[in-house]
């Protein structure tokens, strides 16, 4: 292991302690707060597709988000681990009756049906949990490299779907140490904070 590869290690442990360790009161308000601020983006309002999360492992509950957006007649995905490529994710359409099972890491996803498979290009935005991050817009997930694989290939997409960390605000660091593959977040939204950490390109 790199001492980089230590760091991320060791920090990914600390902040996932930080996350589970909130309350269940704690997690409620966090998701209520959070609610009012993702509905606040104006890539929010703008948006027809959006990709969720069935989160796990103290990761800010999104239940309130795709309420919300099903209410307003928005199409939801949720990932699930690619069939083939196991490192990878698709992402699959998700309703309030969408049937679930759990995959190899014991966390809810939809039962794949390639009719259900909603192309990343498709999408408006992709709401991604965050283990970790930093005000420059730079995310440390669990450790897979699933999301990076997944969106390694969002910059041909034009129009790109805008990419939305979501997390507690105690999972915010200094400086994260960056990754050549990392791909960083448009977007991070807290129940405190909405940080955007650069400009992003329009395309
Ligand atoms: N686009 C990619 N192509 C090939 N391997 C990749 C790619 N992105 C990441 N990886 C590999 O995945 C592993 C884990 O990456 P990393 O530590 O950044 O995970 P993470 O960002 O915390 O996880 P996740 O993306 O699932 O949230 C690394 O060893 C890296 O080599
Ligand atoms: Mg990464």
């Amino acid at each position: 292991m790199t001492n980089q590869q230590t760091i991320r290690a060791q920090l990914r442990q600390q902040l996932r302690k930080r996350r589970t360790s909130l309350s269940l009161h704690e997690q409620q308000s966090a998701s209520d707060a959070l609610v009012k601020n993702i509905t606040k983006l104006p890539q929010w309002q703008e948006a027809s597709c959006i990709a969720g999360y069935l989160a796990n492992d103290g990761e800010i509950d999104l239940t309130q988000v795709m309420h919300h957006a099903w209410h307003q007649q928005r199409r939801t995905t949720v990932p699930v681990i690619h069939p083939f490529n196991r490192k990878n994710l698709l992402f699959l359409q998700f309703t309030a009756t969408t049937k679930r099972v759990k995959n190899r890491f014991g966390i809810d996803e939809p039962i794949l049906a390639c009719p259900s498979v909603v192309p990343l290009k498709q999408h408006d935005i992709i709401l991604m949990p965050l283990v970790g991050f930093d005000e420059a817009g730079n995310r440390l997930g669990m450790g897979g490299g699933f999301y990076d694989r997944a969106l390694a290939s969002s910059h041909h997409c034009s129009p790109r779907p805008w990419l939305i960390g979501t997390a507690h605000d105690c999972q915010c660091v200094d400086n994260l140490p960056v990754a050549s593959w990392d791909v960083p977040c448009d977007v991070i939204v807290t129940p405190s904070r909405i940080i955007y950490p650069t400009s992003r390109d329009c395309c």
